[in-house]
């Protein structure tokens, strides 16, 4: 028997798409299912007009929703990660400081990459589950004066902490440094006011609180952490900032072959903020949902890992009862049909995380809670005997 063209493809879909899960993960999350069906566009060339006005408005629209601006955002054909490095090779001298604040793995991440690309880092640790507090910042940058840069990660995705940010760059203009922020799982659902709070650097990846596929990162940047980037040698070519901007200034394009589905993505998520209300609007929904789930979870016994006031509006790390893996939560959950994520690094097997970011209907909260008790009592039946 001859297949047609639509069963070859289901076919092949069949073996290609997982099983469908709802997700509360880290990161990809679910999609907004208006930018799925945007996405499915026939490409056009990122050289035509149609890519410029894409590439421009969408621009336009982000720097609205940062608070940008003198500043600029720029946008990049990687993940968040790229830009991470970008920030230090393009704005820290080859053998100059870093003042890093660590709160998490991604606070070590940024450690790795100032130290891979041959720069110093000082470190600014916390105990985990905490945020790094004003005072403990303008203390070590009393210590440390050399430093050229402070990093921040500003909602720690490893243990669902956010980091009050605000405040910590107020001390660190204070001290007249440049401050680069991971806003990696934190841009889309924590507020950015990006030249009031006097931030240098800022980026993002697609793939979390927007709610689009991965491929995309974004990036803002102030105007003396450009000027400094002119004086910086070797900044590399894929991540030269100042050729992002000599391209996006006069052509608004890209250096290299932008993810135009990604940007139009953001592009229709920009729109759609704008038709929920806007700004303000989008972060409440976000605060709601993730005072839900907290809620949820204090209710079944369990408690949150976050110090209380600094818990994550994107992601709650949940520390696993004595002697239940939190691994196993993550198994039997994704077995009834709810992805959440496993502990991060060290918190693997003594947490399990549930993220709130993207693609979320209301109900699918309190369906994954009610699931999350029914596991909950097992694994405690268990454990009891
Ligand atoms: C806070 C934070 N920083 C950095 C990253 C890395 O981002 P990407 O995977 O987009 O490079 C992540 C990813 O989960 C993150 O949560």
């Amino acid at each position: 028997m001859e297949l047609k063209y639509e069963d070859i493809i289901q076919e092949i879909m069949n073996v290609v798409w997982p099983k469908p899960l709802k997700l509360f993960t880290a990161g990809p999350v679910a999609c907004f299912p208006e930018v799925l069906k945007a996405m499915g566009f026939q490409m056009f060339s990122h050289r035509s007009r149609e890519y410029r006005d894409l590439h421009k408005d969408t621009v336009l629209r982000l720097s609205d929703f940062l608070e940008v601006n003198d500043s600029v955002v720029l946008l990049f054909p990687s993940s968040g990660t790229g830009v991470m490095e970008a920030s230090i090779r393009n704005f820290v001298s080859p053998k100059g400081s870093v003042l890093v604040t660590v709160i998490g793995a991604f606070g070590k991440r940024y450690k790795d990459v100032v130290l891979s690309n041959g720069r110093k880092a000082i470190l600014l640790g916390k105990k985990l589950g905490e945020p790094v507090l004003p005072n403990e910042l303008d203390e070590a940058l009393r210590r440390h004066p050399e430093v050229e840069a402070v990093t921040i990660t500003y909602n720690e995705t490893s243990t669902g902490v956010l980091n009050p940010l605000r405040e910590l760059a107020e001390v660190v203009k204070e001290h007249g440094k440049l401050v680069f922020v991971d806003a990696v799982s934190a841009m889309g659902a924590a507020d950015i006011k990006f030249d009031e709070w006097g931030l240098d650097v800022v980026f993002s990846s697609s793939q979390k609180a927007f709610g689009i596929p991965p491929g995309l990162a974004v990036g803002v940047f102030s105007q003396e952490a450009l000027k400094k980037a002119e004086e910086i040698p070797e900044r590399g070519w894929y991540f030269d900032i100042l050729k992002y901007l000599k391209y996006q200034q006069e052509q608004w394009s890209t250096p290299s072959t932008p993810p135009i589905p990604q940007i139009i993505g953001l592009n229709v998520m920009l729109r759609v903020v704008d038709k929920m209300g806007g700004k303000s609007a989008w972060l409440r929904m976000y605060a709601d949902r993730a005072s839900k789930v907290r809620d949820g979870v204090r209710r079944l016994g369990l408690t949150i890992l976050a110090k209380p006031g600094y818990e994550s509006p994107t992601i709650t790390c949940v520390r696993s009862p004595e002697g239940i893996d939190g691994v196993k939560v993550y198994e039997m959950m994704r077995e009834r049909g709810y992805e959440l994520a496993k502990g991060y690094g060290e918190l693997k097997h003594s947490s399990f995380r549930i993220g709130h970011m993207g693609y979320m209907p209301k109900e699918y909260i309190n369906e994954m809670l009610t699931i999350l008790s029914y596991v909950i009592s097992e694994l405690r039946g268990r454990e009891n005997g």
